[in-house]
């Protein structure tokens, strides 16, 4: 497993496990196979309605609750500095333990930096060892960090964002790599909304390296630096998916490549009118970048 590491030297899996669609009974049981198989970080949210469930797998894992990375996301109920406070008392709860790993504002709402000021103070107390941000990107990322300079405030220590082989992201990315913040995906599959898993140039790679198209989308990210949270219910494909990140020297080759797609488009249209151009302009993965990939794996 590969792991990325905040500013403060702790480190967490480079491939999580995302939990939006997991509920109930039969979704602890898929928690509890996913820790079997080897996930060591379950990403859930108020929004999903399942950090109860989230709570229940994880004790009755039998691994050590410092075992397992648990990243959690306040949204608009909470949105406020005193709701903030109480969201995070209500996440503790729901989860039933005494502090998440990683706490994030789900999405820029309007009283974000209120809502900042509480995850600080959240970690401060304890509540949560790291503090980050989703889905801000852009204008509204560049302005929220020159907010917390001004402010005198940490810094974000994670931005989870949607990122996939057909939106890299390249600008945000640029933001967060000067100010050391780090990245993770959202729908690093495109929710499967578009063609990664018989995407012909995805496809080409996996029979040449002996790998599927899951795991040659997933390396990309995980190449350009970027961590992944990917959904999957499908039990057998776990196993592929987590050692999408076993890294070997000749990969670092890709890590030069600019844009390996630049069919750049986001599947939501978060913050397009914020974007360059350059962030979409379209022209599909190219050959070149495959040859260069086809070293190793
Ligand atoms: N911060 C945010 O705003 C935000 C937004 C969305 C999501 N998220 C987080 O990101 C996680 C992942 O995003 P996502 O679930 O939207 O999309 P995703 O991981 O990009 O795609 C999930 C889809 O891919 C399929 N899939 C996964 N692995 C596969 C494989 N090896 N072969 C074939 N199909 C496969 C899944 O199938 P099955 O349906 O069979 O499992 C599911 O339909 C979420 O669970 C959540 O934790 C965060």
């Amino acid at each position: 497993m590969q792991y990325l590491t905040f500013s403060n030297g702790d480190s967490f899996p480079m491939v999580g496990f995302g939990t939006w669609d997991v509920r109930g009974v039969s979704g602890e049981r898929v928690l509890l196979d996913a820790l079997d198989a080897g996930y060591r970080l379950l990403d859930t949210a108020h929004m999903y309605g399942n950090e109860r469930v989230v709570g229940k797998a994880l004790r009755a894992s039998g691994l050590s609750r410092e075992e397992v990375f648990v990243t959690t996301k306040l949204d608009r109920p909470y949105a406020g500095y005193r709701k903030a406070h109480a969201g995070v008392d209500h996440s503790l709860g729901e989860l039933g333990t005494d502090y998440v790993d990683l706490l994030l504002i789900h999405e820029p709402y309007a009283q974000a930096r209120d809502m900042w000021r509480a995850l600080v103070e959240a970690r401060d107390q304890g509540k949560t060892r790291h503090i980050g941000v989703s889905n801000f990107q852009g204008r509204y990322l560049a302005d929220f960090l020159a907010w917390c300079d001004a402010e005198g405030l940490p810094q974000p220590e994670l931005d989870q964002i949607e990122a996939h082989v057909y939106w890299t992201q390249e600008e945000t990315r640029g933001v967060l790599a000067r100010r050391g913040i780090a990245c993770q995906a959202w729908a690093p599959f495109t929710e499967g909304r578009r063609r990664v898993f018989d995407d012909p140039t995805l496809t080409q790679v996996g029979e040449r390296q002996g790998k599927t198209s899951a795991q040659v989308a997933l390396r990309y990210l995980l190449q350009l630096g970027i961590a992944v949270v990917p959904s999957c219910r499908i039990a057998c494909a776990w196993k592929k998916t987590l050692t999408s990140s076993t890294l070997n020297s000749t990969q670092k080759a890709w890590l030069g490549l600019p844009g390996w797609t630049r069919d750049a488009r986001s599947l939501v249209g978060i913050d397009l009118a914020v974007m360059s151009r350059r962030s979409y302009c379209s022209c599909g993965i190219t050959l070149r970048c495959l040859d260069s990939m086809l070293t190793s794996w």
